[in-house]
């Protein structure tokens, strides 16, 4: 089995759980941003992962734009977002980022972290406004997926855990067989 993991992690949820997938499988890990669709063509199997920022799956720009070249190739996308696993986080995820050709690709969900203190100073901004925009919001309203960024907000918390790449490893292993 030959692969390579593509990961694009601002705050190190994503990178750890590269590290973890590299370690279990023996494939490298690039970083997305330096990715060159010539030398990830060479692999059998692409494991996509990343961050997530305003239910975007950083990174997944590279699918989109070379899901051509890809044809035929094992393809697996996870990402990190603070929100709990449920069904209404993967729908939202999967209508965001997995469309048209990218449809079939298998999406793998694992907890990330949160640190508002160590957010970027546009990202620190960004989400003191969109919590402020929640807090005005009748708590009745809110949906499930929001509900987690006020919970957390102020708090620095770190869900990260090897477990949460089992199925997905379960897939990759069974599909190597
Ligand atoms: C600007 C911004 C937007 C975010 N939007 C979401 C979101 O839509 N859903 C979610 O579950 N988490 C969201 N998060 C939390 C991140 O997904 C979480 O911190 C994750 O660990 C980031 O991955 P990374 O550590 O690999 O960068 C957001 C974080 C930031 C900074």
């Amino acid at each position: 089995m030959n692969g390579i993991i593509l990961c694009r992690s601002k705050y190190g949820a994503s990178a750890k759980y590269a590290h973890w997938l590299s370690e279990e499988t023996g494939f490298k890990v690039i970083d997305t941003k330096k990715a060159d669709i010539k030398d990830v063509e060479k692999y059998d199997t692409i494991i996509l992962g990343g961050g997530v920022y305003a239910s975007a799956i950083a990174g997944i720009g590279f699918l989109k734009k070379n899901i051509g070249a890809l044809k035929g190739k094992r393809i697996f996308v996870y990402c990190c977002g603070l929100a709990p696993h449920s069904g209404e986080v993967m729908d939202i995820l999967k209508k965001k980022n997995l469309g048209g050709e990218l449809a079939d690709i298998p999406l793998f969900y694992c907890r990330g972290s949160w640190n508002m203190d160590a957010l970027g100073f546009s990202d620190k901004a960004m989400i003191k406004l969109y919590i402020k925009m929640l807090e005005k919001k009748d708590p009745a309203e809110l949906k499930e997926y929001d509900r987690p960024m006020l919970e957390v907000k102020d708090k620095k918390v770190d869900w990260t855990d090897k477990k949460n790449l089992d199925p997905l490893l379960k897939l990759i292993r069974a599909e190597g067989e």
